[in-house]
């Protein structure tokens, strides 16, 4: 059996980071650099769009001796009311971050303007960006089912709002927040269970512990916001990837180098040491308010199998849980998740997608509304077995772990679709083959 072995600097930059900076920086007002900005689709669809509404802005990929390239960004703008009526429909393909946080700007525009989506995109739910931004005084249009096309009224006078989160998103909690940026006087968005905080720690916003234990972001509109540099550290969700597989493959030992270790990002790395798994954190600093540090992860023959059962753990490892599943599965025969009905709403319904294809593997599972139980490994499938990956980046990701790990013959369809996140994967793949 191969071995994974070695130093990695090349991980992506972080997505949600990256969206953030590209948005923050068409809404200040100046130059922004952005440097180690992400070459995943996903991150230049929201370049793409901002374009499409008139936004000045550069990019170029220079050499870099440390980590291959650098991806550099730079965008000019006025300020808030900088961004112009697109011609077209905006395409988001596959990002779900695009059109949501998107969405919370462009409801403060005086203009109409439409987003669209992939195959994808254009079935996840979308009533959740409609209804803050009609409280505030845009009109949203979205089909029958509550979906993309997602028609945009924008109007210059968005009124405040308070709102109390009725999911725990933070794609939901930053639309809200860039729209009252817009808007005439003091927003305040309420979550109860704490998702990532980049936005609010990007834009400087002050966060309220309320009575209850409940959080709110203060949002102050119509200030004007000053452009400044935003550097993009290594994104942990696409370290979750190499961190299982040198966790599953005997003899295998990575370094991950400057990753994002934010706490509302990093909660699946405390569950795998809570199982018992080799994984060192050296390094840790803080750099532009994000904590950053290097993963140190050696093979584990002994993890405990995960069992994921606590709504706000849920909402702190959201997009690691298919490879936690699929991890916990290979490693130990066995999973528990359950308060993770948000799962079925993302690029795919991932509940479903993990469990018919750890069925396809010989695993078997018990499939419920909101999670899923895997309770052992029926039969040792010889041959090549078809993985569906469901036009989702780490469904794919999560089954070409599995792939080098059970040393099946996994035939994973539509793998380009990891280019969304994580475009070098399967070359750090070979890099760390020994
Ligand atoms: C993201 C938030 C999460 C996550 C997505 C990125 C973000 O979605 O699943 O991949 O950058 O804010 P929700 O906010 O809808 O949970």
């Amino acid at each position: 059996m191969a071995v994974y072995k070695g130093e990695v600097s090349t991980l992506p930059p972080d997505k949600s980071i990256s969206h953030r900076a590209a948005l923050i920086g068409a809404l200040a007002s100046g130059v922004t650099e952005i440097t180690n900005f992400s070459g995943g689709f996903d991150n230049q669809s929201t370049l793409e769009v901002l374009q499409a509404c008139g936004i000045t802005l550069t990019q170029e990929v220079t050499p870099s001796e440390r980590s291959g390239s650098v991806r550099r960004v730079v965008i000019e703008s006025q300020g808030l009311w900088s961004f112009s009526r697109p011609e077209a429909p905006l395409m988001c393909n596959n990002s779900g971050s695009t059109m949501r946080m998107f969405a919370g700007i462009l409801a403060g525009q005086p203009f109409d303007s439409t987003l669209v989506g992939d195959v994808s995109l254009m079935k996840r739910p979308m009533k959740r960006v409609a209804d803050p931004l009609r409280l505030m005084g845009a009109g949203v249009s979205l089909s029958e089912s509550g979906t993309a096309p997602v028609e945009i009224r924008g109007t210059r006078d968005l009124r405040p709002l308070i709102y109390e989160l009725p999911v725990p998103s933070a794609q939901v909690k930053s639309l809200v927040a860039f729209a009252a940026l817009h808007a005439d006087g003091e927003s305040r968005v309420i979550e109860s269970l704490p998702s990532r905080n980049h936005t609010e720690l990007m834009l400087g916003l002050p966060v309220e512990e309320l009575a209850d234990g409940r959080r709110a972001v203060v949002i102050s509109g119509r200030r004007p916001l000053e452009a400044r540099p935003f550097h993009i550290p290594a994104d942990p969700s696409a370290a979750c990837f190499l961190i299982a597989l040198a966790l599953l493959v005997p003899g295998s030992e990575i370094l991950l180098r400057d990753v994002c270790l934010n706490p509302t990002r990093a909660g699946y790395i405390d569950l795998l040491l809570e199982a018992g798994a080799n994984i060192v954190l050296e390094n840790v600093r803080e750099i532009g308010g994000e904590t950053i540090g290097d993963i140190v992860v050696t093979h584990t023959a002994s993890l405990e199998p995960l069992q994921i059962t606590d709504k706000a753990v849920v909402a702190n490892i959201i997009d690691e849980i298919p490879m936690l599943a699929v991890l916990s599965a290979c490693a130990t025969g066995s999973f528990d998740l359950e308060e993770a009905g948000e799962l079925r709403t993302k690029e795919s319904d991932r509940i479903s997608a993990v469990v018919s294809n750890l069925e396809r593997l010989g695993f078997l599972c018990e499939e419920y509304p909101d999670g899923f139980r895997v309770k052992g490994r029926e039969l040792e499938v010889s041959g090549k077995v078809n993985i569906e990956t469901f036009h989702d980046h780490r469904i794919a990701m999560s089954f070409a772990v599995a792939d080098r790990a059970l040393e099946a013959e996994l035939d994973i369809s539509d793998r380009e679709i990891i280019g969304v996140s994580f475009p070098n994967f399967f070359d750090i793949l070979e890099e760390l083959k020994a």
